[in-house]
């Protein structure tokens, strides 16, 4: 993986159907994904429960792209070694999860991951600043994490501006995560994202005997590059 911060598509698969994750990505891959995002939630740090490594292991031999694995759970330490087993290229740990996050992002870089910080959107992104050295990623959630088709949350793209100045020339991703889609994106973009993470907009309209849709729906959110 080497780094650019040209514009990537990262369909989350939250909004795919869970029966048939595999040809999902199959599918969403060859409609022009850049990245597969996987949401991992444990009921507890967000309210809703999605799946754990197993699931990543078994997701990772469909996915030939980078699999981007954002973590909702606390704690994280005791899982980080069980998801870079499963394959996982990105592991991004919630800022909000527990006391030692310095210390979690040690844990994935020594894993072999690379290191994402998420930041809800009640957390000043400020709060990233001794921690962008030890980070490949930085995910700004623009709705509050645990569900998929939420409204886009608007006072967030200041703190991307922010980040963004933060980061300067560091070799560091800007991924947006929550109520993305082709209305929202160029307004990230402009404001300094270069991955977006999109579900419902990206999955709805196709499926796996239909997957066109997937392709015009990426299409229509990459064209926030060019606005
Ligand atoms: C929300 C997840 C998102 C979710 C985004 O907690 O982290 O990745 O899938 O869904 P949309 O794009 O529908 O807002
Ligand atoms: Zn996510």
């Amino acid at each position: 993986m080497t780094f650019d911060r040209s514009l990537k598509i990262a369909p989350s698969i939250l909004a795919a159907d869970f029966a048939d994750f595999g040809r999902e990505v199959q599918a969403v891959e060859a409609q022009g994904a850049d990245w597969i995002h996987v949401d991992v939630m444990d009921g507890h740090f967000v309210p809703n429960l999605t799946f754990g490594p197993p699931m990543v292991k078994a997701l990772r031999r469909h996915v030939t792209t980078v699999m981007d694995v954002h973590l909702m759970i606390a704690p994280v330490d005791p899982f980080i070694e069980a998801f870079a087993e499963a394959g996982a290229d990105i592991l991004t740990a919630h800022i909000e999860a527990g006391p030692h996050i310095h210390r979690t992002l040690q844990a994935i870089r020594a894993a072999g991951c690379r290191a994402g910080l998420a930041l809800n959107p009640g957390t000043s992104v400020q709060l990233a600043a001794p921690l962008l050295d030890m980070c490949d990623l930085v995910c700004v959630m623009t709705v509050n994490p645990g569900f998929g088709g939420q409204s886009f949350i608007e006072s967030q793209l200041d703190q991307i501006r922010t980040l963004r100045e933060m980061i300067g020339d560091r070799p560091i991703h800007i991924e947006i995560d929550g109520g993305v889609d082709p209305g929202t994106a160029p307004r990230v973009v402009a404001a300094g994202a270069d991955v977006l993470v999109a579900g419902s907009a990206v999955f709805k309209g196709g499926s796996v005997a239909d997957p066109a849709p997937y392709g015009a729906n990426i299409a229509r959110i990459r064209a926030a590059n060019k606005a």
